[in-house]
């Protein structure tokens, strides 16, 4: 009876620390200022800036045990965590589906999205983009000595596509039937089981899967598809945020800082 009563002590003492620790963590990125000092005031000051994502899309934003911004990772993950710091803000990173991302931003349950998202015109109706930051296009991924070496190639083959990613659109304006899938990951498992010919997917993406899978190859043509621009999307009437966002990125494209993220990201596969 006695041991465990000091079993329980013990137990409880540890939960007091552990909560203690992790308590520290939320707040452990903005315990200094600039100069180095320690900044007590900080802690209730820093503001949180939520962005909107769908950690599905590596290199820009995906799950890991060593995150940037809590268990997210990528190119978009670290560019969200400099632009909230610039502006004195904490990122916090809402993951769901990026089909609803657009709706997330027009009811106020995230500030801004930042999910490799290109600028369309049909979403330009809904958001307001910040300036670009990276320049993408739509690839083909096939098996390796697959007969498809250019888009009208596909015409007649099992398309893969993700619903609601630009790939979608490319190809239903291409006129090609097509299977959409929730995930990249439910369409290049469909072509690595054959069960379909082709992906189309933005090319960086393109390019994680080939490296992460054995006997696949892209295929480009940059005559069918066009460069996308991906950029960040705020509400319509949040034009103070886009400011503070643009300002942000372009200091950040100018000092080459995106394109170091971008770099040790893609270098990293
Ligand atoms: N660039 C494509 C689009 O805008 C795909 C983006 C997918 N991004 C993501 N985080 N799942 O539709």
């Amino acid at each position: 009876m006695k041991n465990l009563k000091k079993f329980a002590a013990v137990i409880l003492s540890l939960a007091f620390v552990l909560g203690a620790l992790t308590a520290c963590g939320s707040g452990g990125t903005i315990d200094t200022t600039a100069n180095g000092e320690p900044d007590t005031s900080a802690a209730e000051e820093v503001k949180p800036l939520v962005f909107g994502t769908n950690a599905e899309f590596a290199p820009f934003e995906f799950v890991s045990s060593q995150g940037v911004i809590g268990e997210f990772d990528g190119i978009d993950m670290m560019i969200a965590k400099k632009i909230a710091e610039a502006n004195g803000m904490e990122a916090q990173i809402n993951n769901m589906e990026f089909d609803s991302l657009l709706i997330a931003l027009q009811n106020g349950q995230i500030d801004a999205a930042i999910a490799g998202m290109t600028v369309t015109d049909e979403r330009k109706e809904q958001v307001n983009f910040s300036i670009p930051y990276y320049t993408a296009a739509q690839v083909m991924i096939v098996k390796d000595g697959s007969d498809i070496a250019k888009a009208s190639d596909m015409e007649g083959k099992k398309i893969a596509v993700v619903q609601g990613y630009t790939g979608e659109t490319v190809v239903k304006e291409l006129g090609y039937e097509y299977e959409a899938f929730k995930k990249g990951t439910e369409c290049v498992l469909e072509l690595v089981n054959g069960k379909c010919d082709v992906v189309v997917i933005d090319s960086a993406t393109a390019a994680t899967y080939v490296a992460d899978n054995e006997g696949l190859s892209i295929v480009e043509d940059s005559e069918a598809f066009g460069e996308e621009q991906y950029a960040i999307a705020v509400a319509k009437n949040n034009t103070e945020l886009l400011e503070k966002i643009n300002a942000s990125l372009e200091k950040m494209l100018a000092d080459g800082t995106v394109g170091e993220i971008a770099v040790s990201y893609i270098d990293a596969q």
